[in-house]
Protein backbone atom coordinates (compact mmCIF):
# COMPACT_ATOMS: atom_id res chain seq x y z
CA UNK A 1 0.00 0.00 0.00
CA UNK A 2 1.29 3.30 -0.56
CA UNK A 3 1.73 5.29 2.14
CA UNK A 4 -0.10 7.90 3.42
CA UNK A 5 0.84 11.39 4.93
CA UNK A 6 -1.46 10.54 8.38
CA UNK A 7 0.33 7.12 8.59
CA UNK A 8 3.35 8.92 9.77
CA UNK A 9 2.19 12.13 11.20
CA UNK A 10 2.11 13.29 14.58
CA UNK A 11 -1.32 14.63 15.52
CA UNK A 12 -1.83 16.94 18.26
CA UNK A 13 -5.44 17.53 19.36
CA UNK A 14 -6.23 21.21 20.57
CA UNK A 15 -9.16 21.69 23.05
CA UNK A 16 -9.13 25.51 22.53
CA UNK A 17 -10.99 26.61 25.01
CA UNK A 18 -8.56 25.52 27.85
CA UNK A 19 -5.78 26.06 25.17
CA UNK A 20 -4.46 29.64 25.39
CA UNK A 21 -6.64 33.02 25.94
CA UNK A 22 -5.70 36.37 24.31
CA UNK A 23 -8.05 38.63 25.46
CA UNK A 24 -8.86 37.92 28.96
CA UNK A 25 -12.45 36.23 28.70
CA UNK A 26 -10.93 33.12 30.56
CA UNK A 27 -11.77 31.11 27.33
CA UNK A 28 -8.87 29.79 24.85
CA UNK A 29 -9.30 31.29 21.47
CA UNK A 30 -8.39 30.55 17.69
CA UNK A 31 -5.54 33.76 18.17
CA UNK A 32 -4.06 31.84 21.72
CA UNK A 33 -3.69 29.04 18.90
CA UNK A 34 -1.49 31.21 16.70
CA UNK A 35 0.66 32.56 18.71
CA UNK A 36 1.87 28.69 20.11
CA UNK A 37 2.04 27.34 16.95
CA UNK A 38 5.79 28.03 16.51
CA UNK A 39 6.05 25.84 20.31
CA UNK A 40 3.87 23.12 18.71
CA UNK A 41 6.55 23.41 15.48
CA UNK A 42 9.05 22.79 17.70
CA UNK A 43 7.72 19.99 19.36
CA UNK A 44 7.57 18.20 16.03
CA UNK A 45 3.93 17.46 15.25
CA UNK A 46 2.93 18.20 12.03
CA UNK A 47 -1.10 18.18 12.01
CA UNK A 48 -3.83 19.36 14.46
CA UNK A 49 -7.32 18.20 15.69
CA UNK A 50 -9.37 20.75 16.62
CA UNK A 51 -12.15 19.61 19.00
CA UNK A 52 -15.27 21.12 17.98
CA UNK A 53 -14.61 24.92 17.57
CA UNK A 54 -18.09 25.93 15.47
CA UNK A 55 -20.68 28.46 16.68
CA UNK A 56 -22.46 26.64 19.48
CA UNK A 57 -24.37 26.91 23.11
CA UNK A 58 -21.44 24.82 24.85
CA UNK A 59 -23.85 22.51 26.24
CA UNK A 60 -20.84 19.85 25.71
CA UNK A 61 -18.21 22.39 24.94
CA UNK A 62 -19.03 22.55 21.58
CA UNK A 63 -20.30 19.08 20.80
CA UNK A 64 -23.48 20.65 20.47
CA UNK A 65 -22.98 22.90 16.80
CA UNK A 66 -25.27 25.14 16.14
CA UNK A 67 -23.86 26.47 13.08
CA UNK A 68 -21.70 23.90 11.12
CA UNK A 69 -20.13 26.68 9.03
CA UNK A 70 -18.99 29.28 11.47
CA UNK A 71 -16.64 29.91 14.78
CA UNK A 72 -17.81 30.41 17.90
CA UNK A 73 -17.61 34.09 19.11
CA UNK A 74 -15.80 32.97 22.00
CA UNK A 75 -12.91 31.56 19.76
CA UNK A 76 -12.59 33.97 16.97
CA UNK A 77 -13.95 34.51 13.53
CA UNK A 78 -13.84 32.66 10.43
CA UNK A 79 -11.30 34.92 9.34
CA UNK A 80 -9.02 34.41 12.08
CA UNK A 81 -9.71 30.64 11.38
CA UNK A 82 -8.52 31.31 7.39
CA UNK A 83 -5.34 32.65 9.35
CA UNK A 84 -4.74 29.72 11.65
CA UNK A 85 -5.13 27.25 8.32
CA UNK A 86 -2.74 29.57 6.24
CA UNK A 87 0.23 29.98 9.44
CA UNK A 88 -0.15 26.50 9.82
CA UNK A 89 0.12 25.29 6.66
CA UNK A 90 3.07 27.17 5.91
CA UNK A 91 4.63 26.20 9.20
CA UNK A 92 4.11 22.49 6.96
CA UNK A 93 1.36 22.05 9.52
CA UNK A 94 -2.17 20.26 8.57
CA UNK A 95 -5.26 21.14 10.45
CA UNK A 96 -8.03 18.47 11.06
CA UNK A 97 -11.38 19.52 12.33
CA UNK A 98 -14.35 17.77 14.83
CA UNK A 99 -16.64 16.63 12.85
CA UNK A 100 -20.01 16.48 14.93
CA UNK A 101 -22.49 14.28 12.68
CA UNK A 102 -24.59 12.47 15.15
CA UNK A 103 -26.40 15.25 16.65
CA UNK A 104 -26.27 18.94 16.51
CA UNK A 105 -27.56 21.27 19.24
CA UNK A 106 -31.23 22.14 19.51
CA UNK A 107 -29.75 25.83 18.73
CA UNK A 108 -29.16 24.58 15.35
CA UNK A 109 -31.38 26.31 12.66
CA UNK A 110 -32.22 22.64 11.15
CA UNK A 111 -33.85 21.77 14.33
CA UNK A 112 -35.27 25.38 15.54
CA UNK A 113 -37.24 24.61 12.02
CA UNK A 114 -37.82 20.73 12.98
CA UNK A 115 -39.53 21.19 15.96
CA UNK A 116 -41.96 23.91 14.26
CA UNK A 117 -44.58 21.77 12.85
CA UNK A 118 -44.29 18.16 11.42
CA UNK A 119 -45.04 19.14 8.10
CA UNK A 120 -41.77 21.52 8.17
CA UNK A 121 -39.46 20.96 5.59
CA UNK A 122 -36.56 19.96 8.51
CA UNK A 123 -39.06 17.84 10.40
CA UNK A 124 -37.21 14.64 9.17
CA UNK A 125 -33.98 16.27 9.93
CA UNK A 126 -33.95 14.40 13.23
CA UNK A 127 -35.72 11.55 14.84
CA UNK A 128 -39.05 12.38 15.81
CA UNK A 129 -41.73 10.05 17.55
CA UNK A 130 -45.02 9.95 18.57
CA UNK A 131 -45.76 8.72 22.66
CA UNK A 132 -46.54 5.32 23.26
CA UNK A 133 -49.01 4.96 26.19
CA UNK A 134 -48.40 8.15 26.99
CA UNK A 135 -45.11 8.37 27.46
CA UNK A 136 -41.43 7.92 25.77
CA UNK A 137 -41.47 5.79 22.96
CA UNK A 138 -39.02 3.48 24.71
CA UNK A 139 -36.94 2.56 27.59
CA UNK A 140 -33.34 4.16 26.04
CA UNK A 141 -31.72 5.98 28.48
CA UNK A 142 -29.43 9.24 27.26
CA UNK A 143 -25.50 8.43 28.45
CA UNK A 144 -25.82 12.16 29.78
CA UNK A 145 -28.33 11.07 32.21
CA UNK A 146 -30.48 14.34 32.35
CA UNK A 147 -33.97 14.98 32.83
CA UNK A 148 -35.44 11.84 34.05
CA UNK A 149 -32.65 10.37 32.65
CA UNK A 150 -34.84 9.51 29.04
CA UNK A 151 -32.71 9.60 25.40
CA UNK A 152 -36.41 11.04 24.54
CA UNK A 153 -37.50 14.55 24.97
CA UNK A 154 -41.13 15.58 24.87
CA UNK A 155 -41.62 18.65 22.50
CA UNK A 156 -44.97 20.54 23.15
CA UNK A 157 -45.48 22.36 19.76
CA UNK A 158 -45.69 19.25 17.85
CA UNK A 159 -46.90 16.69 20.66
CA UNK A 160 -43.96 14.73 19.96
CA UNK A 161 -40.56 13.04 21.38
CA UNK A 162 -36.88 13.65 19.47
CA UNK A 163 -33.77 11.66 20.36
CA UNK A 164 -30.99 12.48 22.24
CA UNK A 165 -28.33 9.86 23.26
CA UNK A 166 -26.21 12.46 24.77
CA UNK A 167 -27.88 15.98 26.18
CA UNK A 168 -31.51 16.70 25.97
CA UNK A 169 -29.92 19.98 24.61
CA UNK A 170 -28.36 17.81 21.87
CA UNK A 171 -30.98 15.92 19.26
CA UNK A 172 -30.05 12.84 16.69
CA UNK A 173 -29.81 13.62 13.44
CA UNK A 174 -31.85 11.28 11.10
CA UNK A 175 -29.02 9.84 8.83
CA UNK A 176 -32.37 8.05 6.91
CA UNK A 177 -33.10 11.06 5.26
CA UNK A 178 -31.35 11.94 2.42
CA UNK A 179 -31.38 15.99 1.96
CA UNK A 180 -29.63 15.43 5.48
CA UNK A 181 -26.86 13.44 4.35
CA UNK A 182 -26.88 15.65 1.06
CA UNK A 183 -26.65 18.73 3.15
CA UNK A 184 -23.86 17.22 5.51
CA UNK A 185 -21.92 16.26 2.49
CA UNK A 186 -22.09 20.17 1.05
CA UNK A 187 -20.90 21.24 4.34
CA UNK A 188 -17.97 19.12 4.26
CA UNK A 189 -17.16 19.90 0.92
CA UNK A 190 -17.32 23.47 2.51
CA UNK A 191 -14.52 23.05 4.89
CA UNK A 192 -12.77 21.13 2.17
CA UNK A 193 -12.63 24.12 -0.09
CA UNK A 194 -11.69 26.32 2.97
CA UNK A 195 -8.57 24.13 3.01
CA UNK A 196 -8.99 21.95 6.18
CA UNK A 197 -7.11 18.68 5.70
CA UNK A 198 -9.39 15.63 7.12
CA UNK A 199 -11.57 15.35 9.64
CA UNK A 200 -12.30 13.38 13.05
CA UNK A 201 -15.85 11.82 13.43
CA UNK A 202 -17.17 11.87 16.53
CA UNK A 203 -19.06 9.04 17.61
CA UNK A 204 -19.07 7.72 14.26
CA UNK A 205 -20.47 4.55 14.75
CA UNK A 206 -23.59 5.55 16.31
CA UNK A 207 -25.18 7.08 12.96
CA UNK A 208 -27.41 4.28 12.39
CA UNK A 209 -29.97 3.30 15.22
CA UNK A 210 -31.99 -0.27 15.63
CA UNK A 211 -34.62 0.42 13.47
CA UNK A 212 -38.40 0.44 15.09
CA UNK A 213 -36.93 1.92 17.87
CA UNK A 214 -37.49 -1.60 20.43
CA UNK A 215 -36.73 -1.47 24.54
CA UNK A 216 -33.51 -2.71 25.26
CA UNK A 217 -33.64 -5.37 27.77
CA UNK A 218 -30.49 -5.01 29.30
CA UNK A 219 -30.88 -3.95 33.09
CA UNK A 220 -30.66 -0.86 34.74
CA UNK A 221 -27.05 -0.17 36.05
CA UNK A 222 -26.22 2.11 39.57
CA UNK A 223 -26.08 4.60 37.35
CA UNK A 224 -29.79 4.88 35.20
CA UNK A 225 -32.71 6.94 35.82
CA UNK A 226 -36.17 5.97 36.38
CA UNK A 227 -35.83 2.92 34.52
CA UNK A 228 -34.05 4.14 31.28
CA UNK A 229 -30.54 2.23 30.53
CA UNK A 230 -28.07 4.08 28.02
CA UNK A 231 -27.48 0.57 26.21
CA UNK A 232 -24.94 2.09 23.57
CA UNK A 233 -25.64 -1.53 21.80
CA UNK A 234 -28.97 -0.07 20.40
CA UNK A 235 -27.40 2.80 18.44
CA UNK A 236 -23.68 1.24 18.05
CA UNK A 237 -22.25 -0.53 14.78
CA UNK A 238 -26.04 -1.07 13.84
CA UNK A 239 -26.50 -3.00 10.45
CA UNK A 240 -26.13 -0.45 7.70
CA UNK A 241 -23.99 2.26 9.29
CA UNK A 242 -21.46 0.94 6.52
CA UNK A 243 -23.65 1.73 4.32
CA UNK A 244 -23.86 5.35 5.27
CA UNK A 245 -20.07 5.88 5.92
CA UNK A 246 -19.83 4.41 2.31
CA UNK A 247 -21.82 6.79 0.69
CA UNK A 248 -20.11 9.51 2.71
CA UNK A 249 -16.70 8.57 1.51
CA UNK A 250 -18.08 8.00 -1.92
CA UNK A 251 -19.97 11.63 -1.94
CA UNK A 252 -17.35 13.03 -0.29
CA UNK A 253 -13.69 11.66 1.21
CA UNK A 254 -12.99 9.63 -1.12
CA UNK A 255 -13.09 12.38 -3.55
CA UNK A 256 -10.63 14.62 -2.18
CA UNK A 257 -7.51 14.66 -0.50
CA UNK A 258 -8.14 14.72 3.11
CA UNK A 259 -7.85 12.24 6.15
CA UNK A 260 -10.69 10.70 8.51
CA UNK A 261 -10.25 9.54 11.59
CA UNK A 262 -13.41 7.77 13.56
CA UNK A 263 -13.86 8.26 17.37
CA UNK A 264 -16.36 5.42 18.66
CA UNK A 265 -17.31 2.96 21.17
CA UNK A 266 -17.79 0.08 20.31
CA UNK A 267 -14.48 -0.47 17.86
CA UNK A 268 -11.97 -3.37 18.54
CA UNK A 269 -9.67 -5.17 16.50
CA UNK A 270 -12.49 -7.34 15.33
CA UNK A 271 -14.75 -4.86 13.78
CA UNK A 272 -12.13 -2.11 13.28
CA UNK A 273 -11.29 -3.35 9.89
CA UNK A 274 -14.76 -3.39 8.32
CA UNK A 275 -14.18 0.33 8.84
CA UNK A 276 -10.91 1.09 8.35
CA UNK A 277 -9.20 -0.92 5.89
CA UNK A 278 -8.16 0.42 2.28
CA UNK A 279 -10.81 -1.49 0.55
CA UNK A 280 -13.61 -0.91 2.97
CA UNK A 281 -13.99 2.69 1.11
CA UNK A 282 -15.19 4.02 4.26
CA UNK A 283 -12.52 5.86 6.84
CA UNK A 284 -9.14 6.15 7.22
CA UNK A 285 -8.67 5.44 10.60
CA UNK A 286 -9.70 4.96 14.12
CA UNK A 287 -9.53 4.91 17.82
CA UNK A 288 -10.32 2.58 19.82
CA UNK A 289 -10.75 2.37 24.31
CA UNK A 290 -8.81 -1.07 24.31
CA UNK A 291 -6.05 -0.19 26.14
CA UNK A 292 -6.17 0.61 29.67
CA UNK A 293 -8.96 -0.34 31.86
CA UNK A 294 -11.14 3.02 32.08
CA UNK A 295 -12.65 1.77 35.32
CA UNK A 296 -9.36 1.19 37.20
CA UNK A 297 -7.32 3.27 35.42
CA UNK A 298 -4.55 0.79 35.03
CA UNK A 299 -2.56 -1.15 32.16
CA UNK A 300 -0.23 -3.82 33.08
CA UNK A 301 2.45 -5.24 30.72
CA UNK A 302 0.13 -8.30 30.18
CA UNK A 303 -2.92 -5.99 29.28
CA UNK A 304 -0.58 -3.99 26.61
CA UNK A 305 1.08 -6.69 24.93
CA UNK A 306 -2.35 -8.22 24.45
CA UNK A 307 -3.92 -5.01 23.10
CA UNK A 308 -0.74 -4.39 20.72
CA UNK A 309 -0.52 -7.53 19.40
CA UNK A 310 -4.74 -7.67 18.79
CA UNK A 311 -4.54 -4.79 16.98
CA UNK A 312 -1.37 -5.46 15.17
CA UNK A 313 -4.29 -8.04 13.37
CA UNK A 314 -5.96 -4.26 12.36
CA UNK A 315 -2.56 -3.45 10.73
CA UNK A 316 -2.55 -7.04 8.89
CA UNK A 317 -5.42 -6.59 7.34
CA UNK A 318 -4.24 -2.93 5.58
CA UNK A 319 -6.26 -0.78 7.99
CA UNK A 320 -4.85 2.04 10.20
CA UNK A 321 -5.46 3.53 13.90
CA UNK A 322 -4.25 5.56 16.40
CA UNK A 323 -2.18 5.14 19.36
CA UNK A 324 -3.28 7.48 22.04
CA UNK A 325 -4.10 7.13 25.87
CA UNK A 326 -5.75 10.68 26.78
CA UNK A 327 -7.82 13.16 25.45
CA UNK A 328 -10.16 15.46 26.27
CA UNK A 329 -12.72 12.91 27.32
CA UNK A 330 -10.49 11.23 29.99
CA UNK A 331 -8.23 11.95 32.61
CA UNK A 332 -4.77 12.26 32.35
CA UNK A 333 -2.93 9.66 31.14
CA UNK A 334 0.56 10.07 33.54
CA UNK A 335 -2.00 10.28 36.54
CA UNK A 336 -4.11 7.10 35.41
CA UNK A 337 -1.17 4.93 33.80
CA UNK A 338 1.75 6.31 35.13
CA UNK A 339 2.54 8.01 38.25
CA UNK A 340 2.15 11.39 39.07
CA UNK A 341 4.31 11.81 42.14
CA UNK A 342 7.03 14.33 41.99
CA UNK A 343 9.57 11.01 41.78
CA UNK A 344 7.95 9.46 39.35
CA UNK A 345 5.59 11.74 37.22
CA UNK A 346 8.76 12.60 34.42
CA UNK A 347 10.03 9.03 34.16
CA UNK A 348 6.12 7.57 33.59
CA UNK A 349 5.18 10.44 31.59
CA UNK A 350 8.31 9.51 29.14
CA UNK A 351 7.57 6.05 29.19
CA UNK A 352 3.79 5.78 28.29
CA UNK A 353 4.86 8.26 25.72
CA UNK A 354 7.88 5.85 24.18
CA UNK A 355 5.20 3.16 24.10
CA UNK A 356 2.92 5.22 22.04
CA UNK A 357 5.18 6.37 19.66
CA UNK A 358 7.01 3.42 19.20
CA UNK A 359 4.03 1.05 18.34
CA UNK A 360 2.03 0.69 15.19
CA UNK A 361 -0.50 3.36 14.04
CA UNK A 362 -0.52 7.17 14.70
CA UNK A 363 0.09 8.76 17.51
CA UNK A 364 -2.09 11.30 18.73
CA UNK A 365 -0.98 13.91 21.40
CA UNK A 366 -3.30 16.04 23.78
CA UNK A 367 -2.20 18.69 24.91
CA UNK A 368 -0.76 19.48 28.01
CA UNK A 369 0.66 15.65 28.14
CA UNK A 370 3.91 16.75 26.34
CA UNK A 371 4.69 18.44 29.90
CA UNK A 372 3.06 15.70 31.86
CA UNK A 373 -0.19 17.27 33.03
CA UNK A 374 -1.82 15.53 36.00
CA UNK A 375 -5.56 14.84 37.01
CA UNK A 376 -7.21 17.55 39.45
CA UNK A 377 -9.32 17.55 42.05
CA UNK A 378 -12.11 20.31 42.97
CA UNK A 379 -13.65 20.33 47.03
CA UNK A 380 -17.25 21.04 45.29
CA UNK A 381 -19.52 19.99 41.91
CA UNK A 382 -19.96 23.62 41.24
CA UNK A 383 -16.12 23.73 39.99
CA UNK A 384 -16.94 20.72 37.81
CA UNK A 385 -18.22 21.03 34.18
CA UNK A 386 -18.21 18.01 32.24
CA UNK A 387 -21.71 16.29 31.41
CA UNK A 388 -20.79 12.87 32.77
CA UNK A 389 -19.65 14.36 35.69
CA UNK A 390 -23.04 16.22 36.33
CA UNK A 391 -24.86 13.34 34.86
CA UNK A 392 -23.79 10.86 37.50
CA UNK A 393 -22.86 13.33 40.33
CA UNK A 394 -27.23 14.15 40.27
CA UNK A 395 -28.07 10.18 39.53
CA UNK A 396 -25.62 9.37 42.52
CA UNK A 397 -27.68 12.08 44.98
CA UNK A 398 -31.06 10.73 44.08
CA UNK A 399 -29.71 7.23 45.05
CA UNK A 400 -28.52 9.16 48.88
CA UNK A 401 -24.81 9.07 48.12
CA UNK A 402 -22.65 12.00 50.16
CA UNK A 403 -21.52 14.75 48.20
CA UNK A 404 -17.70 13.99 49.33
CA UNK A 405 -18.73 10.40 48.23
CA UNK A 406 -20.17 11.08 44.84
CA UNK A 407 -16.75 13.51 44.12
CA UNK A 408 -14.02 10.75 45.37
CA UNK A 409 -15.63 8.58 42.73
CA UNK A 410 -16.15 10.59 40.40
CA UNK A 411 -13.03 13.13 40.22
CA UNK A 412 -10.65 10.80 39.22
CA UNK A 413 -12.19 9.88 35.93
CA UNK A 414 -14.00 12.82 35.02
CA UNK A 415 -13.02 14.59 31.85
CA UNK A 416 -12.64 17.93 33.62
CA UNK A 417 -9.37 16.58 34.40
CA UNK A 418 -7.78 16.68 30.50
CA UNK A 419 -9.76 20.39 30.63
CA UNK A 420 -7.83 22.34 33.06
CA UNK A 421 -6.23 25.69 31.63
CA UNK A 422 -2.96 24.98 29.73
CA UNK A 423 -0.12 25.55 31.84
CA UNK A 424 2.07 28.05 30.11
CA UNK A 425 4.09 29.55 33.04
CA UNK A 426 3.90 29.62 36.81
CA UNK A 427 2.23 33.12 36.85
CA UNK A 428 -1.43 33.91 37.66
CA UNK A 429 -3.46 31.64 36.24
CA UNK A 430 -0.40 29.12 34.93
CA UNK A 431 -0.26 32.06 31.91
CA UNK A 432 -3.52 30.71 30.27
CA UNK A 433 -5.61 34.11 30.64
CA UNK A 434 -5.51 37.32 32.16
CA UNK A 435 -9.30 37.23 33.30
CA UNK A 436 -11.17 33.94 34.98
CA UNK A 437 -10.75 30.68 33.55
CA UNK A 438 -13.95 28.97 32.84
CA UNK A 439 -12.26 26.25 34.67
CA UNK A 440 -10.55 26.47 37.10
CA UNK A 441 -6.41 25.72 37.13
CA UNK A 442 -4.60 22.73 38.34
CA UNK A 443 -2.99 24.00 41.25
CA UNK A 444 -0.11 21.91 40.62
CA UNK A 445 0.91 24.52 37.65
CA UNK A 446 3.70 25.96 39.56
CA UNK A 447 5.75 22.95 39.10
CA UNK A 448 4.18 21.33 36.26
CA UNK A 449 4.23 24.26 33.07
CA UNK A 450 6.25 24.53 29.81
CA UNK A 451 8.16 27.58 30.73
CA UNK A 452 10.01 25.36 33.45
CA UNK A 453 10.33 22.38 30.51
CA UNK A 454 11.87 24.37 27.91
CA UNK A 455 14.49 25.82 30.53
CA UNK A 456 15.33 22.21 31.19
CA UNK A 457 17.40 20.01 29.17
CA UNK A 458 15.64 16.65 31.11
CA UNK A 459 12.36 17.86 30.58
CA UNK A 460 8.76 16.00 29.55
CA UNK A 461 9.09 18.11 26.76
CA UNK A 462 12.52 18.17 26.05
CA UNK A 463 11.85 14.31 25.55
CA UNK A 464 8.57 14.53 23.29
CA UNK A 465 10.89 16.32 20.87
CA UNK A 466 13.90 13.85 21.21
CA UNK A 467 11.25 11.09 20.85
CA UNK A 468 9.29 12.65 17.85
CA UNK A 469 12.41 13.26 15.66
CA UNK A 470 13.55 9.85 16.45
CA UNK A 471 10.76 8.13 15.37
CA UNK A 472 10.51 10.40 12.09
CA UNK A 473 14.47 8.88 11.44
CA UNK A 474 13.04 5.39 11.89
CA UNK A 475 11.48 3.46 9.08
CA UNK A 476 10.53 0.32 11.43
CA UNK A 477 8.15 2.18 13.13
CA UNK A 478 5.73 3.52 10.63
CA UNK A 479 6.19 -0.06 8.60
CA UNK A 480 7.77 -2.74 10.49
CA UNK A 481 6.41 -5.85 12.48
CA UNK A 482 5.59 -6.08 15.68
CA UNK A 483 7.08 -8.64 18.15
CA UNK A 484 7.05 -8.91 21.95
CA UNK A 485 9.70 -10.44 23.51
CA UNK A 486 9.93 -11.47 27.44
CA UNK A 487 6.11 -12.20 27.52
CA UNK A 488 5.69 -13.83 30.37
CA UNK A 489 7.25 -10.61 32.50
CA UNK A 490 4.90 -8.69 35.34
CA UNK A 491 7.24 -5.50 34.88
CA UNK A 492 8.99 -5.61 31.26
CA UNK A 493 7.71 -4.75 28.33
CA UNK A 494 9.82 -5.78 25.50
CA UNK A 495 9.35 -5.61 22.03
CA UNK A 496 10.85 -5.29 18.37
CA UNK A 497 10.02 -3.85 15.40
CA UNK A 498 11.34 -4.54 12.33
CA UNK A 499 11.51 -3.88 8.49
CA UNK A 500 13.60 -4.57 5.60
CA UNK A 501 15.98 -1.37 6.57
CA UNK A 502 15.78 -1.41 10.35
CA UNK A 503 15.44 -3.28 13.41
CA UNK A 504 14.24 -2.04 16.63
CA UNK A 505 14.58 -3.53 20.25
CA UNK A 506 12.29 -1.49 22.85
CA UNK A 507 12.88 -2.41 26.69
CA UNK A 508 10.74 -0.65 29.09
CA UNK A 509 10.04 -0.98 32.82
CA UNK A 510 6.70 -0.28 33.46
CA UNK A 511 6.27 -0.41 36.67
CA UNK A 512 7.32 1.58 39.98
CA UNK A 513 10.03 -1.30 41.21
CA UNK A 514 13.36 -1.63 39.93
CA UNK A 515 13.10 -4.73 37.79
CA UNK A 516 16.12 -7.05 37.12
CA UNK A 517 16.74 -7.10 33.46
CA UNK A 518 18.71 -10.21 31.35
CA UNK A 519 19.33 -9.75 27.46
CA UNK A 520 17.76 -12.60 25.58
CA UNK A 521 20.44 -15.00 24.34
CA UNK A 522 19.50 -14.48 20.55
CA UNK A 523 20.60 -10.66 20.64
CA UNK A 524 24.28 -11.89 21.36
CA UNK A 525 25.05 -11.59 18.07
CA UNK A 526 23.74 -7.77 17.79
CA UNK A 527 25.64 -4.58 18.32
CA UNK A 528 23.42 -1.90 20.13
CA UNK A 529 22.68 1.33 19.50
CA UNK A 530 20.99 3.52 21.86
CA UNK A 531 18.91 5.84 20.40
CA UNK A 532 16.47 6.84 23.48
CA UNK A 533 16.85 6.72 27.38
CA UNK A 534 14.48 8.55 29.61
CA UNK A 535 17.01 7.89 32.63
CA UNK A 536 21.12 9.04 31.88
CA UNK A 537 23.03 8.39 28.77
CA UNK A 538 25.49 6.90 30.89
CA UNK A 539 23.75 4.27 32.04
CA UNK A 540 25.34 1.52 30.98
CA UNK A 541 23.41 0.02 27.66
CA UNK A 542 21.23 -3.23 28.09
CA UNK A 543 23.72 -5.35 26.34
CA UNK A 544 24.90 -6.22 29.53
CA UNK A 545 22.65 -7.08 32.44
CA UNK A 546 21.07 -5.10 35.01
CA UNK A 547 18.63 -3.57 36.68
CA UNK A 548 16.21 -1.14 35.41
CA UNK A 549 14.93 1.80 37.06
CA UNK A 550 11.49 2.42 38.22
CA UNK A 551 9.78 3.14 34.45
CA UNK A 552 12.94 3.49 32.47
CA UNK A 553 13.09 2.69 28.68
CA UNK A 554 15.22 2.32 26.23
CA UNK A 555 15.00 2.49 22.51
CA UNK A 556 18.00 0.44 20.81
CA UNK A 557 18.91 0.29 16.80
CA UNK A 558 20.28 -3.68 16.46
CA UNK A 559 22.77 -4.46 14.10
CA UNK A 560 23.84 -7.92 13.55
CA UNK A 561 27.65 -8.30 13.51
CA UNK A 562 29.42 -10.17 11.47
CA UNK A 563 31.32 -12.83 12.77
CA UNK A 564 34.06 -14.73 10.88
CA UNK A 565 32.36 -17.90 11.26
CA UNK A 566 29.75 -15.66 9.34
C1 LIG B 1 -17.39 12.11 21.87
C2 LIG B 1 -16.68 13.39 22.22
O1 LIG B 1 -15.31 13.17 22.22
C3 LIG B 1 -17.23 13.84 23.54
O2 LIG B 1 -16.49 14.90 24.08
C4 LIG B 1 -18.68 14.20 23.38
O3 LIG B 1 -19.23 14.49 24.64
C5 LIG B 1 -19.47 13.05 22.76
N1 LIG B 1 -18.79 12.44 21.68
C6 LIG B 1 -20.77 13.56 22.22
O4 LIG B 1 -20.54 14.36 21.09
Amino acid sequence: MNKKWWQDAIVYEIYCKSFCDTNGDGIGDLKGVISKLPVLKDLGINCIWFTPIYTSPQVDNGYDVADYKNIDPAYGTLDDFKTLLDTAHDMGIRVIMDMVLNHSSDECFWFKESRKSKDNPYRNYYIWQPPKNGKEPNNWGSYFREGNGSAWEFDETTGEYYLHQYAIKMPDLNWEYEPLRKEIYDMLNWWIDLGVDGFRLDVFTRLKKTPGFPDTTRKPNALDRNGFVADSAMCTNIEGIHDILHELYTEVFGKRDVMTVGEGAGVSYDNAPDYASAGREEIDMVYHFELGNRSKYHISPQNFREVQKNWATVFDKNAWAVQYLSNHDSARQVSCYGNDSDALRAPSAKLLATLLHTTPGTPFIYQGEEIGMVNVKYDTIEDYNCCYTLGDYHAMMEKGVSPKDAIDVLAPRSRDNARTPYQWNDRENAGFTTGKPWLKVNPRYKDINLEKDLTSKNSIFNYYKKLIAMRKDCPAIVDGSLEFILEDSEQIVAYLRKCMRQTLLIVANYSDKEASFKMPNEFSNYAFKRLLTNYDDNLPILEFNRNLLPYEVEVYELNKQISVKD
